[in-house]
């Protein structure tokens, strides 16, 4: 259960709120001053606090001073009414996380406070690594005891004694994330906060702003001054997900600020100065960026100091049954119910299977397998029909060499490096006369749409354009074929 605090003095406000957040998840308090507040705050341990800027008594602001000097965790939304964002920015300054102005827009509203909400639970959700025995009652771990897998540990202890740069590289689903939040709790910042931002999530010409901030009338629309995530994050940790996705100006900030720690916002010249760990990840090979001139190489050996290389599931096949007990313990705790087992069967699909969405799309079969299971033990047929039927990796767009054959359509004649698509073809039909329940179209139909959501972090525009299909073409089939469940699609 997560719980909000509310400070206002306005009793319909605080009406309000109940009305629209209290659930059985959330648990709402409320205290109608800053004094009050500060009182409430140790006790009940809030997981946000959402603060008027105008009260009665202490100010909103020399509150939330007060709240940062005690636990610069805490998330702060401020609220604001219209014509005062001078405010606004100062709290944005103390390192509130957010704010709103009043009167609000419900849908904004729950979109902040549910994304201040998922940003607390990454600060408080302590990220173990390294020996998780099978009967601890740990919340998030990182499990694996591969080889690799245990070098990826080594390497995140001695992050987590110094405040070096890292980027963390792998396939999609392989736990970048996870490894970014287990290097932040384990470090000397672990006070500070944690801001996770993904960079290709927020439109290229936004995202040097939402870093950065900028000054009034820097661009069109920019009305008033804005703080940006370096400054809001001052003494913490900031998490750049994604980082092939920028700008080459947003590049040179980000250069700048790692070698200097400093910048100026958007249209602005004062040189604000920040301390900030950087840790950024990515899923594109970006020395292949760095070739193109697409990624400064500059940045790329600045950010490259430390190096995690998240392997794929393919290459540590023997930690499928330790993630297997982990998630379905997990499943098991949030369900209030006795962990699931599973045959020996089941195992041998999960071992057959290649992973293309990875430990990402290991926790979602195993996730609909409980729901699919009707007793306590899961059988191979809770599991989707076509796991572990997947080509090896690579096998349909390495195969080398022209398609031979008088059949051959004209148009693929002027590609020079297609793929050899008629021994593809029979490659897929020896494959397939040893399962006489595949079929094959959807079974490879499916397999190129996964394939082309991996490569692209999940993007269906992207991912339709690789395929050759539109977008609306893409997401039915998504929906035909579940993918959904297996890569979680932004
Ligand atoms: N070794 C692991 N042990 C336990 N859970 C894991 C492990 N690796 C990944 N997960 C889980 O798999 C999911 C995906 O992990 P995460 O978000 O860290 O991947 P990612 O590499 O950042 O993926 P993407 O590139 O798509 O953003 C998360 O739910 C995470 O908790
Ligand atoms: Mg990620």
């Amino acid at each position: 259960m997560e719980k909000l605090l509310l400070i206002d003095d306005e009793v319909d406000v605080q009406y309000s709120f109940r009305r629209i957040f209290e659930s059985p998840q959330v648990e709402i308090a409320a205290a109608s001053s800053g004094e009050e507040g500060l009182k409430l705050i140790p006790k009940i341990k809030p997981d946000l606090v959402v603060m008027d800027v105008r009260m009665g008594g202490m100010t909103g602001l020399e509150t939330l001073r007060r709240i940062r000097q005690t636990d610069a965790k805490l998330l702060v939304i401020m609220m604001t009414a219209y014509g005062t964002t001078q405010t606004a920015i100062e709290a944005m300054k103390l390192g509130a996380y957010d704010y709103l102005l009043k009167p609000f827009d419900i849908p904004k509203l729950k979109q902040v406070i549910e994304s201040a909400l998922q940003a607390a639970r990454a600060m408080k959700e302590v990220v173990s690594y390294e020996h998780l025995p099978d009967s601890e009652d740990y919340d998030v771990g990182i499990v694996g005891r591969s080889e690799v897998m245990q070098s990826v540990f080594k390497l995140i202890g001695q992050l987590a004694v110094s405040d070096a740069t890292a980027l963390i590289t792998g396939e999609s689903g392989t736990g970048k994330e996870l490894v970014a939040r287990a290097i932040y709790h384990h470090s000397k910042r672990n006070e500070k906060p944690f801001i996770a931002i993904n960079c290709a999530a927020i439109p290229e010409n936004l995202l040097e702003s939402e870093l950065f901030g900028h000054e009034r009338g820097a661009f069109t629309g920019a009305a008033t001054q804005r703080i940006g995530k370096f400054e809001q994050c001052n003494g913490g940790t900031i998490f750049l997900d994604e980082i092939g996705d920028m700008s080459p100006s947003t590049q040179t900030k980000i250069l700048r600020v790692l070698q200097s720690g400093a910048f100026e916002r958007v249209g602005g010249n004062e040189q604000v100065a920040v301390d900030v760990r950087v840790i950024a990840a990515t899923n594109k090979p970006l020395e292949q960026a760095v070739a193109a001139k697409e990624f400064r190489e500059d940045l790329f050996y600045r950010l490259n100091v430390v190096r995690v290389r998240m392997p794929p599931l393919r290459d540590r096949l023997v930690d499928i049954p330790l993630l297997v007990n982990y998630f379905l313990r997990k499943i098991g705790r949030n369900q209030k119910q006795r962990p699931k087992s599973y045959t020996p069967e089941v195992l041998a699909v999960l071992e057959r299977h290649q992973w293309p969405g990875n430990v990402r799309e290991l926790e979602n079969v195993v996730r609909r397998a409980t729901v699919m299971a009707k007793g306590d033990v899961i059988l191979p047929a809770d599991l989707p029909s076509d796991l572990g039927t997947t080509l090896p990796a690579g096998s349909v767009v390495d195969v080398p060499g022209p398609l031979p054959g008088p059949g051959r359509p004209a148009s693929q004649s002027s590609a020079g490096d297609s793929p050899d698509l008629r021994s593809v073809s029979q490659t897929l039909f020896r494959w397939a006369r040893g399962d006489s329940k595949l079929k094959i179209i959807p079974a490879v139909e499916r397999e190129l749409i996964i394939h082309a959501l991996a490569e692209t972090g999940g993007n269906q525009v992207q991912a339709a354009k690789l395929l050759g299909i539109t977008r609306a073409t893409l997401r039915k089939r998504i929906d035909k074929f579940q993918i959904k469940q297996l890569i979680s699609v932004q």
